[in-house]
Order: C-alpha cells, then sequence, then structure tokens
C-alpha cells in the first residue's frame, strides 16, 4: 500500500469496453495517478497476481469472463486490505447491493463524470491509507463502515480531554481502542494504566486506585501509590466499570469531579490530572433502573460514548482480521503464511462470533497449529462454527459443470432447516425470520420434504 505521498497511487482499472477503459486511463492520469487497464476478469486478476502492487481498484460488474462480483470476491479473500470501487450499469440496483455487502467501498453509477470519479477516488484512498495507518501503529484492523466512523471518532476525541465510555461485548476491542485513543492524545508520552474493576476483589479496589498509607489495614505494611498516582498525566483505562460497588462510584465520582482523591488510611488530598476511559460491556442504563450504577457518575462517565458492535454486525471485517491474524502468526513462531478455503471464508462469515474478534483470533490460532497445508480448510475449524455448515455447498464457481437451480435449492433447502432450528421449529417465526407467508414455508417445507421439527413449536 502506497502511504507515501510523493509517491503516485496505482489504480487498476477494469472493464470490458476498450474505450471506457481508456477514457478513465486517462482522466486519472491528468490527475496524478497511475493507471493499469484489464478488459476482462482473468486479465486482471493476472495483473493483480503478477504486481500486487495497487493501491485501488475500479471494475465494472459486468465482465465477459470473471463478474466484478466474482473479482470482488477474490481481492478480499486474496488480498483484504485492497479497496474496490465498482461501476454499476443502469438497472443493476440487486448486484450494486450485493458488491456492497461483499465489500466494495464505494459504487460510481454510470454514467460519471471525471469530478465524480476523481472525488470517489479520492476518498477510497484517504481511508484505505487511514486504515493502514490504523494497522501499522495500533494493530487494528478494520474495513466496516462503523469500524471507519469508529476510528474517525478516535481521531477526534483523541485531541480533547473528554472522558469517554466504550461500551461492547467482550471481546469487540474495547481495551485496543482505549490505547488508540491514548496514544492519539497529548498525553501519549504518559503512562496508559489499566485497571479491571471487574477482576479485583472489592476490598483491595479502592487502595488499588488510590493507594494507601502504612497502616491502613491489615497488610499495608508501607505506603503504596495507587493506579491514579501512576497515571498522573496519562490516562486511565477503567474496565468493567459497570461491575464496581456504590461506594467505590461515590468516589470515582469525587476524582472527576474535582480531580482529587484520599489515599486509603488517610485525609491527605491529592491532585491527580488523569484522562478517564471506561469500559463495560453491560447495559449501564439498565444498571441506573435497577439501581446498581449511580445515574450522576454514568453521565460523568459518557461525556462521549463509543460503542463497539459486535463482529456478526460488521461482516466485513471478519476475513481481513483473520488474514490480519494469520500474518501475524506466521512472523511469530509459524513461518508460512496460510490462506483461507473459500468454504472456510463462508463459514467464518456464517457463524455469530459471541466472543467477538478474541473468539476469531483464537480460532485463527488454533488453525494455524492444526492445518497441515498452505490452506485453512473446514476440518482446521472448531465443530461449532462449521456443524451448521455440514451440508453446505461450496458457493465459489468451478471450472465444472453447475446445474444453478439445483444449487439454489439446496441453498433455500438448507436455510429453510436452519431457521427452524433456530426457532425451535416455530414455523411463524422462521416464515417471518425469512421474509415468507407462513403458508409459503409450509409449502416449500413440503416440496424440500423438510421434517417438522418436534421441539418446543408452539404453533403446530
Ligand atoms: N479491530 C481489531 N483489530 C485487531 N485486533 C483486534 C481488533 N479488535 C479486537 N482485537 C483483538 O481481540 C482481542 C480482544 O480485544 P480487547 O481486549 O480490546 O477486547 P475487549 O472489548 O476489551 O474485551 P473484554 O470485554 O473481554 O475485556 C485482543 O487480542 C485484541 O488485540
Ligand atoms: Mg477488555
Amino acid at each position: 500500500m502506497n502511504m507515501n505521498n510523493t509517491k503516485k497511487s496505482r489504480i487498476l482499472v477494469i472493464d470490458d469496453e476498450i474505450s471506457i477503459t481508456s477514457s478513465l486511463k486517462r482522466t486519472l492520469e491528468l490527475s496524478e495517478y497511475q493507471c493499469d487497464t484489464a478488459n476482462c476478469g482473468r486479465d486482471a486478476l493476472r495483473k493483480l497476481r503478477a504486481e500486487n502492487t495497487f493501491d485501488l481498484i475500479i471494475t465494472d460488474i459486468r465482465l465477459p469472463d470473471i463478474s466484478g462480483i466474482e473479482i470482488l470476491d477474490i481481492v478480499r479473500r486474496k488480498y483484504p486490505f485492497l479497496p474496490v470501487i465498482v461501476i454499476t450499469g443502469f438497472a443493476s440496483i440487486e448486484s450494486t447491493k450485493e458488491a456492497i455487502r461483499k465489500g466494495a467501498l464505494d459504487y460510481l453509477p454510470k454514467p460519471f463524470t471525471s469530478g465524480a470519479l476523481i472525488s470517489a477516488v479520492k476518498q477510497a484512498l484517504r481511508s484505505s491509507t487511514k486504515r493502514c495507518q490504523y494497522k501499522d501503529l495500533y494493530q487494528i484492523v478494520y474495513q466496516s463502515t462503523s469500524m471507519e466512523d469508529i476510528m474517525d471518532m478516535v481521531t477526534r476525541v483523541g485531541r480533547t480531554e473528554s472522558t469517554i465510555l466504550i461500551t461492547g461485548e467482550s471481546g469487540t476491542g474495547k481495551e485496543l481502542v482505549a490505547r488508540a485513543i491514548h496514544r492519539n492524545s497529548r498525553r501519549s508520552t504518559q503512562q496508559f494504566v489499566t485497571v479491571n474493576s471487574g477482576a479485583i476483589p472489592e476490598g483491595l479496589l479502592e487502595s488499588e486506585l488510590f493507594g494507601h498509607v502504612k497502616g491502613a489495614f491489615t497488610g499495608a505494611i508501607t505506603t503504596s501509590h495507587g493506579r491514579f498516582h501512576v497515571a498522573d498525566g496519562g490516562s486511565l483505562f477503567l474496565d468493567e466499570v459497570g461491575n464496581m460497588s456504590l461506594a467505590m462510584q461515590v468516589k470515582l465520582l469525587r476524582v472527576l469531579q474535582d480531580g482529587e482523591f484520599s489515599p486509603v488510611g488517610s485525609s491527605d488530598v491529592v491532585k491527580t490530572d488523569v484522562r478517564l476511559v471506561a469500559a463495560t460491556n453491560i447495559n449501564l442504563e439498565q444498571a441506573i433502573s435497577s439501581k446498581t450504577f449511580r445515574e450522576d457518575l454514568y453521565y460523568r462517565l459518557n461525556v462521549i460514548e463509543i460503542h463497539i458492535p459486535p463482529l456478526r454486525q460488521r461482516l466485513d471485517d471478519i476475513i481481513p482480521l483473520s488474514e490480519f491474524f494469520l500474518s501475524r502468526l506466521a512472523g511469530s513462531e509459524h513461518s508460512r503464511k496460510l490462506t483461507l478455503s473459500s468454504s472456510v471464508v463462508s463459514a467464518l462469515l456464517s457463524y455469530h462470533w459471541p466472543g467477538n474478534v478474541r473468539e476469531l483470533e483464537n480460532t485463527m490460532e488454533r488453525a494455524s497449529v492444526l492445518c497441515n497445508s498452505e490452506q485453512v480448510e473446514l476440518h482446521d475449524l472448531p465443530d461449532r462454527i462449521t456443524c451448521s455448515k455440514e451440508d453446505f455447498p461450496d458457493l465459489t464457481p468451478t471450472a465444472e459443470l453447475v446445474n444453478l437451480d439445483s444449487l439454489l435449492s439446496s441453498i433455500e433447502k438448507h436455510y429453510i432447516t436452519n431457521a427452524l432450528k433456530k426457532s425451535g421449529g416455530n414455523k411463524t417465526s422462521t416464515a417471518n425470520m425469512l421474509g415468507l407467508k407462513r403458508t409459503t414455508l409450509l409449502a416449500r417445507m413440503k416440496h424440500y420434504n423438510i421434517q417438522k421439527d418436534k421441539g418446543n413449536s408452539q404453533d403446530e
């Protein structure tokens, strides 16, 4: 990836019409970009393989041999950090949607002006440069627009002194984002101190945060500084803040309001200059209504809230993250960088990732240990990730003849069976889940001979 402004960005333009590729090439070169062209999918893939130095791809969706959507698929697997803009003809809303779902960064509906082209190119290169910087500097990898918004926020709040509350399920990257905020702030040369309020026993937390004087409690044989003292001038990351006792919440509120605290066993008032970043994976608003969390503290903490969505809601991040973990592992104890088979890609994208990015990281580590070839296959993944995919066909077109109708039928059957399982056999909710009328669902179940679930169906 070209991050050096003095070097021209390289763009590969793919379209079957030579007049289009040459006019786009002219426009891009006039704007100081380097441009290469391909007039069919195979040629494009050959160029990509031969010189993996492109910074951006612009591709038509309709190509004579391999469609732009397939090119997107391949790019996503092999070059997950390479941005793609698709060019779409009129009346191809469906394929545009599909392209965006498959990770295209942007689309240009035909006909478009040179101005629209250049502005889309600039925007795409800007976001991908930012992605690379976050990857290189903070080891944060993303492709989704929701993470892109979060990283924009990280850049903006880094410059402020506001207290920040990061919310999100376990393993979504809250601590990683907190570190990035610190490193983006004027405090970056000072300490980033973390405290996990959930992991420290209640009786010790106060002394851990504020320190204690000699003799403050049994075992306090010397005076000790707390984390607020250590973090002075820097940032303090307070993890699992939702688990703090009400008594501790009052003490924390004092630091936030007055910037001061007293060590345990002392009446001295100590001033501190700390930027607080708190995190929680519980819903603090609910905790407030159940009176386990103070409302005034919540408003103090929640000056700016950053919510990190679960991984299952940002599918675009799954493959780039997997590739990133595999290359990081290859750089350490394992020497070869593994690739993902297309059935593994489908399995990773269909799984619901309750443990979020941490679970994905562990899955890749396990796969790299088990894998005995160059490519991670389904059997290198744990059963929980693959079990619902057992009878699911591989969707990558091969050179073999495929009967599209029977392929689509098997997908339909698979979805209905799984949706039925998910809803415990309840046909009304299965029909809702699949956007079908109940009668249509029943007809298709009959057609595919899908057994009625004998589970806890309430609408038999
Ligand atoms: N966007 C990302 N890019 C790269 N690695 C990530 C990303 N998000 C999370 N990780 C990795 O996933 C793991 C979990 O992240 P982190 O500890 O920040 O999550 P968390 O939300 O604080 O989890 P918990 O709620 O369990 O404390 C870490 O190893 C982290 O490096
Ligand atoms: Mg954490």
